[in-house]
């Protein structure tokens, strides 16, 4: 079976195609960012995101279909992103999914984004057995799931305010880094680690820490399994606001680190206590936030620790893209999950 996959709920216009014969092989992944352009408004405008997907859908499809080597009529469904996301940014490519599949005659089938981030973890060769546990983390979402079967989700904890990579973005901004925080944050902690190899923030356990000259929070979130993500959001904005009143110059390179361990303790210790607390065996991370070298390796570590088999997709699949729909989209077809023509773009969506 070939799957066109379709993806537009954020800042990325994407499409893929997906074969399914056993286990899945992308035959193309083609995204178009526009992160050049949202950076010099620091952040997603979604007017401009919903016009430049119009802009450039059609190129988009086109690309992944030729590199694939495929026509339309090759294709056996036409898998799109409907909810959550932008509600501009989402109807184009809905609409533009729905018009190809009236025009080909092909099912359509709608995609919930974070049962695609999930998806893509059955893209890897050692994908996570079922049921397991996911760790769904991006700019919109900070979300620990119960994945009972490939269609059926059950949420065990999720965030009461901010998504993990917003915080990662608000405090890049505060900062002064560019667009996307997270990418910056993860880039600038790096190269601050690496010169200062001892320090409490570059360790690899799971371990909170502080010091005499950063102190950031560990919140709680309201249930065992939830989180928050505002109060260390607002630490950073008061450390940065703080030092400048003092006429202190901002260790940004620290301050960096020491957010990127936090958030990294914050997601490992809820999940991995999650995961070990239902008895699954299987956990993944997905989605942008998942693209972070530190938060993969003390989840990692602490995974290992804990006896869980940890699956994460590779960097260019953690990101908004087009084949992590498709995947999903076979299982959303599998399932019977096929829409008619009057199928509408959700700016929200539950799991
Ligand atoms: O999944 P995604 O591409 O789009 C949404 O569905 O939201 O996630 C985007 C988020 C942004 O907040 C971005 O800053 C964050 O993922 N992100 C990262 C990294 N790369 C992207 N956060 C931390 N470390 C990274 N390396
Ligand atoms: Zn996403």
């Amino acid at each position: 079976m070939i799957i066109l996959g379709i993806e537009t709920s954020c800042d990325e216009t994407a499409a893929a195609v997906v074969e399914y014969d056993g286990g899945f092989v992308i035959k193309s992944n083609t995204v178009a960012s526009q992160i050049e352009e949202q950076r010099l408004y620091g952040g997603v405008v979604p007017e401009i995101a919903s016009r430049r997907h119009c802009e450039n859908i059609s190129a988009v499809t086109r690309d992944a279909l030729d590199t694939a080597g495929v026509a339309m009529r090759d294709i056996d469904v036409v898998a799109v992103t409907a909810y959550p996301g932008l509600i501009g940014a989402l109807l184009v490519g809905v609409n533009f999914a729905k018009g190809l599949a009236y025009a080909h005659d092909k099912p359509l089938v709608p995609v919930h984004h974070i049962h695609g981030h999930i998806a893509a973890a059955y893209t890897l060769e050692n994908s996570p057995l079922l049921p397991f546990y996911a760790l769904a983390v991006s700019g919109g979402h900070s979300h620990i799931i119960s994945v009972e079967d490939f269609t059926k989700f059950t949420v065990v904890g999720c965030t009461s305010d901010d998504a993990a990579g917003e915080c990662f973005d608000k405090a890049a901004r505060a900062m002064g880094l560019p667009y996307p925080g997270g990418v910056s944050i993860d880039k600038t902690a790096s190269a601050w680690c690496a010169e200062n190899p001892n320090s409490p923030w570059a360790r690899m356990d799971c371990k909170h820490v502080s010091t005499d000259k950063i102190n950031l929070p560990f919140p709680k979130g309201k249930g065992k399994y939830d989180f928050s993500f505002s109060g260390l959001k607002t630490a950073v904005l008061n450390h940065v606001n703080n030092s400048r009143q003092k006429g202190i110059d901002v260790d940004v390179g620290e301050l960096c680190a020491a957010l990127r361990h936090t958030i990294a303790v914050y997601l490992t210790e809820k999940f991995v206590s999650a995961a070990v607390g239902a008895g699954v065996k299987n956990i993944a991370m997905v989605g942008g936030v998942a693209a972070n070298s530190h938060i993969r390796e003390v989840l990692a570590k602490s995974a290992t620790d804990a006896g869980l088999m940890l699956h994460i997709p590779p960097l260019s699949l953690c990101g908004d893209n087009a084949a992590m729909i498709a995947v999903q989209g076979y299982y959303n077809f599998k399932a019977g999950a096929v829409a008619d023509l009057s199928l509408n773009a959700k700016a929200t969506h539950a799991i």
